[in-house]
C-alpha cells in the first residue's frame, strides 16, 4: 500500500499536482469558517479542497501511480512459465505486475528510454532498481527498442503486455506495434493491452487534460479489439479497472494435422 515504496518516475504533476489544490484551498477555507468571511467563499474554498483530496487519492490508490500494477486478469498466463514481453516498459510498472503474480516467468521489458512520455528521466536504470526492491531483478533485463519495430525473433515469447503505450503511437503506429507483438508471440501466446480510458476516475482526477483531449478523447473496447484482431490475434476478454480499458487476445494455436 505504501506509494514511496518504488519510483516509477511520474512527475511532480501527474503525481502531487493536486496538493495546490489542497494546500492554499484548504488553508482559505480554513480561515472562512473560521473568522466568518462571505460563505461561498467558505464553501468555495472547500469545494476545491476536497477535489484535491479525491483526485490525489484517485491517483496514488485506484489508478497506482507510483505502485506496480494490478493484473486485470487471472487468465493471463495462468500456466505462470515462459518469457513475457513488456513492450514499452517504462520504469516497470507492468513488468513488476506480471513477475508478482507469475514470478517463474521471465520478462524482457522493451522501451525507446527516450523522448518523454510523463516519466522524468526515463532509464532502464530505474526500471531494474525498481526490480531490485521488488526482489525480481534475476527475473528481468531492460533493453532500448522500438515496439513498432521490434529486434526480436518470431514467436519467441510466451507471452506480452503494454501499458498505456500503444494508445500513444496514433493509428499507424498502434497497428504496427500490434503487429509486432503479434509476430514475437508463440502460437498460443497472450497479449494484454492495457490502454487510458477516460471514465469517471480520470474525469475527476484530470478534468483539464480530458477536457483539452490529452488523453485522445473517447475510447472504447471495439476500436481496440478491432486493431488488435486485424492482427491475427483473438480477443478473448475484455474489461475496465480505474483509468483503464484492458483486452487479453491470444495467438491462434497451429494444430498438427491428423493423418
Ligand atoms: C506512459 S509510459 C507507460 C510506462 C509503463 N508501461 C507504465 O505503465 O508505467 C509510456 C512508455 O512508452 C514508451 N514508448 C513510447 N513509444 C514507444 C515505442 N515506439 N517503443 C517502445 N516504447 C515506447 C515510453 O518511452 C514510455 O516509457
Amino acid at each position: 500500500m505504501n506509494p514511496f515504496q518504488y519510483d516509477f518516475g511520474y512527475g511532480f504533476w501527474w503525481n502531487y499536482g493536486h496538493l495546490l489544490a489542497i494546500v492554499p484551498f484548504g488553508l482559505l477555507a480554513l480561515a472562512a469558517w473560521r473568522l466568518g468571511w462571505p460563505r461561498f467563499v467558505a464553501i468555495g474554498a472547500s469545494i476545491i479542497a476536497l477535489w484535491g483530496i479525491v483526485g490525489l487519492w484517485i491517483v496514488q490508490y485506484p489508478m497506482r501511480i507510483n505502485r506496480p500494477l494490478e493484473l486485470p486478469t487471472e487468465r493471463f498466463l495462468a500456466e505462470g512459465v515462459g518469457r513475457v514481453l513488456d513492450g514499452g516498459a517504462g520504469s516497470g510498472r507492468a513488468a513488476l505486475m506480471v513477475l508478482r503474480e507469475r514470478p517463474d516467468m521471465r520478462v524482457l521489458a522493451v522501451d525507446l528510454y527516450s523522448g518523454y512520455f510523463g516519466i522524468d528521466d526515463n532509464t532502464p536504470e530505474r526500471l531494474m532498481r525498481n526490480a531490485e526492491k521488488a526482489g525480481v531483478a534475476d527475473h528481468v533485463e531492460a533493453q532500448v527498442g522500438d515496439l513498432t519495430d521490434l529486434a526480436l525473433e518470431n514467436a519467441s515469447f510466451e507471452g506480452a503486455v503494454s501499458a498505456y503505450v500503444i494508445d500513444h503511437l496514433g493509428r499507424e503506429g498502434a497497428e504496427r506495434a500490434v503487429a509486432e507483438i503479434e509476430r514475437v508471440l508463440k502460437p498460443g501466446g497472450q497479449f494484454l493491452l492495457m490502454v487510458i480510458n477516460p471514465d469517471g476516475w480520470i474525469r475527476t482526477a484530470y478534468p483539464f487534460f480530458v477536457h483539452h483531449g490529452y488523453f485522445g478523447g473517447r475510447t472504447n473496447h471495439d476500436r481496440w479489439r478491432g486493431r488488435i484482431e486485424a492482427s491475427g490475434l483473438h480477443v478473448v476478454e475484455m474489461g475496465t479497472v480505474p483509468g483503464t480499458l484492458w483486452l487479453l487476445a491470444e495467438k491462434t494455436q497451429v494444430l498438427a494435422p491428423t493423418i
